[in-house]
């Protein structure tokens, strides 16, 4: 499954090269660039910056909170909770593109002093036990075959009382085996949680406190919002990766709308606290 995720994403429209593109055309220097200059451009999620401040309050994020972001692409949360907050972020993603892409854009914007860029699977996470404060991930798990590992993983590394808070893809019963090959051919979605699915793998991961809120109202209105943007560029998206590309997206965008707008695709954010703590595989109460 995961050589799938890395060709997708290897292939995606949104790319370090299309952001420099694009700040080029903006008419920026590159000399002088400031995370806010990225900002229109290095979020690949929904809801924007707002979608991350409300994943940074659940998850107690502020100033030298250290933050791991599982599944980071080009860093943009990252780089965003470092400079709105002054936090620490840790930067894991899968993809060897995404991670040079954010080392360079942290490096451009002068913030590669809080935001450290690491290549690895979320499903085995490269740090020990008890190493961060807060974990977040957004619109990444869907891509990841194994979740309840990747939030024992989490829950591990995070210290006691640590939260982790997190958006991603949800399915609701409707959603039929044909619709979830096609998504997983499309768009390397190897599985797609439900809420309820979720909180029971958080709970089985050692986090307590567990909540949920149902984003998929507020999604519909940002894919179709997407959806029309993504076609007002066309003639660039073209010249730079061709029509079948083009088209390709095109009929994955208005696949989607319409899966989200028949109510058995949506979105969530979930968040929980740590309470127990493995030492030595075992648990205690922290
Ligand atoms: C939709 S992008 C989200 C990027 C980022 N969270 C954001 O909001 O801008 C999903 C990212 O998940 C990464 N990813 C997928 N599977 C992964 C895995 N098993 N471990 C780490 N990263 C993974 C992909 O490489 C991709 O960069």
């Amino acid at each position: 499954m995961l050589p799938g995720v890395i060709d997708f994403y290897d292939r995606h429209p949104i790319s370090l090269s299309q952001v420099l593109e694009a700040l080029r055309r903006q008419g920026k220097d590159m000399r002088t660039l400031a995370p806010e200059d990225l900002y229109e451009w290095d979020q690949d999620h929904y809801g924007g910056l707002e979608a991350v401040e409300a994943l940074a309050r659940r998850a107690g994020i502020g100033e030298g909170t250290r933050v791991l972001d599982v599944c980071a692409g080009l860093g943009g949360p990252a780089r965003f909770l470092a400079r709105r907050f002054g936090a620490r972020v840790t930067a894991l993603d899968l993809n060897a593109g995404r991670s040079l892409g954010n080392i360079t854009l942290s490096r451009l914007v002068g913030l590669h002093r809080l935001v450290r860029s690491v290549r690895g699977d979320a499903q085995g996470l490269p740090f020990r036990a008890g190493a961060f404060d807060a974990a977040i991930s957004q619109e990444g798990l869907l891509h990841v075959p194994d979740k309840g590992r990747v939030l024992a993983e989490c829950a591990r590394v995070l210290r006691p009382g640590g939260r982790m808070a997190f958006t991603d893809w949800i399915a609701t019963p409707r959603l039929g085996d044909g619709e979830r090959r096609r998504l997983q051919d499309w768009m390397a979605a190897v599985s797609i949680e439900s809420i309820p699915g979720y909180r029971a793998l958080l709970g089985r991961a050692g986090f307590a406190a567990i909540e949920a809120e149902d984003l998929s109202a507020a999604w519909v209105e940002i894919l179709r919002r997407r959806l029309e943007m993504y076609r007002s560029l066309r003639e660039d998206t073209v010249a730079r990766l061709g029509q079948a590309r083009y088209d390709e997206y095109s009929q994955l965008y208005a696949f989607f709308v319409g899966l989200v707008e028949a109510g058995k695709l949506g979105g969530a954010r979930l968040w929980g606290q740590v309470l127990h703590f493995n030492i030595g595989g075992g648990a205690a109460l922290s």
